[in-house]
């Protein structure tokens, strides 16, 4: 499974890149207002930091409105992805960008059903919300392994995006059950990165070579 990292902010986005564990970007109308810059300014400098696909959304609700955005989005990069809703009119307009060769991160997603509409309407990829389908009585990952079932059994090449992660135990079950990719935050990467065991075993090794060596390296 694939990283990515779901944020606007540059500096954390600079700081997972140089760790070389993030080969992708997400961002979505939230992350964008959170950051309070200017949208084409943000992704040109995100396009700069990471060498992968990076997910840029419509604000639009009506097609052929979202469609022109998208011909907007694709023309900042040539990794831009257009993140579309999943609404009819989302589906509308990610036919129209698999029919311009646009490729599009169908988003919003709760349903196995909803994934198996964007993948038949051209999506390159579907995010399901693994956390806010959580954060109700649903689980989310079983929605993910759905996903990845019927796009097997059916030789869908669309790719999932497990997205809305929240914390580290769904990061890791996304991967078990065969997401394609995981878009996590900035937090959720940090966390996944530290052991307690880790710090401790660090801190006793090098305390036994300062006891014997001092700081001869
Ligand atoms: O990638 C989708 C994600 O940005 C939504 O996350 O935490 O707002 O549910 P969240």
């Amino acid at each position: 499974m694939k990283l990515f990292i779901d944020t606007a902010n540059v500096e954390h986005i600079k700081e997972m890149a140089d760790l070389g564990i993030i080969s992708g970007v997400t961002t979505n109308p939230s992350l964008i207002a959170k950051e309070g810059r200017d949208f084409k300014e943000v992704i040109k400098e995100i396009t700069a930091i990471v060498d992968g696909p990076i997910s840029g959304e419509v604000i639009s609700t009506d097609a052929d409105k979202m469609f022109e955005e998208a011909k907007e989005i694709t023309k900042i990069h040539k990794n831009m992805l257009v993140k579309l809703p999943l609404t009819e009119a989302g589906l509308k307009a990610t036919k129209l960008c698999k029919e311009a060769g646009i490729k599009t991160n169908v988003t919003l997603v709760f349903s196995s059903n909803q994934a198996l509409m964007a993948a038949r309407a051209g999506a390159t990829y579907v995010s399901p919300f693994v956390g806010r389908l959580s954060d109700t009585l649903h689980d989310g990952i079983e929605v993910v392994a759905d996903i990845k079932r019927i796009f097997d059994v059916h030789n869908l090449d669309t790719k999932i995006i497990s997205a809305s992660i929240r914390n580290p135990k769904q990061l890791s079950e996304s991967a078990l059950v065969g997401a394609d990719i995981a878009t996590v935050p900035y937090d959720v990467l940090k966390k996944s990165i530290t052991h307690p065991l880790t710090d401790k075993g660090l801190k006793a090794f090098l305390d036994d070579w300062n006891k014997t060596f001092g700081d001869k390296k």
